[in-house]
């Protein structure tokens, strides 16, 4: 068996042409790793955005102090489906054969844009849902844990709740949607006309086309508004904030970040983090289909650098796959 496997690299910060498939050593597990062929991935937002080093300008220093200050030390790609190929002496967890599916996390090294990859087996990694294909699986890390992170964990999302989801399209917004519907809210999700029948069927009861309509100019008052995309300030939707309510920002600026010191209550700002248990409930609510994947697009591994132009376009409607195997 070859001890090579083809990555995908991008040996500077830029445009998506700069992801380059190239030929490497296959990794090795540790005692403490499990070693997964990658059978899927995805280009996220979040990869597009560490490729092109468009890090907001309060984060660009952290940004490239964690990923690489003169040039990046990572190979990119943070959720995974595969298959474990091989496991180090002290793995219990998994064993040769099993499908699995998660995200690695930058603190093993993302990597997933490559055929191999290794991992602690303490990685947010479970095994994958029969139901679900290896591409199917990749699309559910990203959005899902970013949705349970702001809605659940941040915003304490109760059932009978008015919640709005900005960007409601994107693969943050689907799952948002998805999730919030499961917790029982009553849901408005804003994106454009043509996505609408898309968020509907997620389980948004409303919709708002932000192309003709704001939704901080609106009668509705909300307990939750979770802004996913950037479109809005907490500044200009407090005022369709209810008194007790919470803006949640996956995406802020300097504003909400000193409206959260002032009042960490009203004002959210957060990254969101990753972990088996949100991963296994996650699988629970897939294997009752109280939620689904959202795939755009897929795109074979040799053509990823047009999955990034594609995520680029700010545009995707849910998640880009990238079909390693
Ligand atoms: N803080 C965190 O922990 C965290 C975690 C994950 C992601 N993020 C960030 O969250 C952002 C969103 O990620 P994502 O992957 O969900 O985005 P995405 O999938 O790239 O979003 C694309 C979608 O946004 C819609 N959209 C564009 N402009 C809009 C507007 N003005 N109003 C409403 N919808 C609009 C587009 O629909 P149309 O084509 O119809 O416009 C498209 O469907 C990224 O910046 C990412 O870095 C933060």
């Amino acid at each position: 068996m070859s001890n090579k496997m083809k990555s995908a690299h991008y040996p500077k910060y830029g445009p998506p042409e700069v992801v380059q498939i190239i030929e490497v050593d296959k990794p090795e597990p540790k005692a403490n790793e499990v070693l997964i062929k990658v059978h899927a991935t995805t280009v996220s937002s979040g990869e597009a955005r560490v490729r092109a080093s468009n890090f907001p300008p309060l984060f660009w220093l952290p940004g490239r102090l964690m990923l690489g200050i003169f040039k990046p030390r990572y190979v990119l790609g943070n959720e995974v489906a595969g298959v474990v190929e091989a496991v180090g002496s002290e793995v219990t967890r998994f064993q040769v054969g099993d499908a699995v599916f998660g995200g690695i996390g930058s603190k093993n090294g993302m990597g997933a844009h490559a055929e191999y990859k290794c991992v602690p087996e303490d990685t947010p990694i479970v095994k994958k849902p029969e139901s679900l294909s290896f591409g199917e699986a990749a699309s559910i890390p990203f959005g899902m844990f970013t949705a349970m992170c702001f809605l659940k964990h941040k915003g304490d999302i109760q059932a009978g709740q008015q919640v709005l989801i900005n960007g409601a399209s994107g693969a943050v917004g689907t799952a948002s949607v998805q999730l919030a519907k499961y917790y029982g809210a009553e849901v408005t999700g804003v994106c454009s006309a043509g996505n609408t029948k898309l968020v509907k069927s997620l389980g948004a009861d409303h919709v708002i086309d932000y192309k003709t309509e704001d939704f901080t100019q609106g009668d509705k008052q909300y307990d939750l508004i979770f802004e996913t995309i950037g479109a809005s300030t907490y500044k200009t939707a407090k005022a369709v904030l209810k008194p007790e309510g919470k803006y949640l920002a996956a995406v802020f600026g300097f504003g909400e970040i000193v409206a959260a010191i002032g009042n960490s209550k009203r004002v959210v700002c957060a990254v969101a983090d990753e972990n088996i248990e949100d991963l296994a409930f996650f699988v629970e609510l897939l294997e009752k289909s109280a939620i689904k994947p959202v795939v755009d697009r897929h795109y074979p591994f040799a053509e990823i650098v047009e999955a990034h132009r594609h995520v680029d376009t700010g545009r995707k409607r849910g998640n880009v796959v990238v079909d390693v195997v």
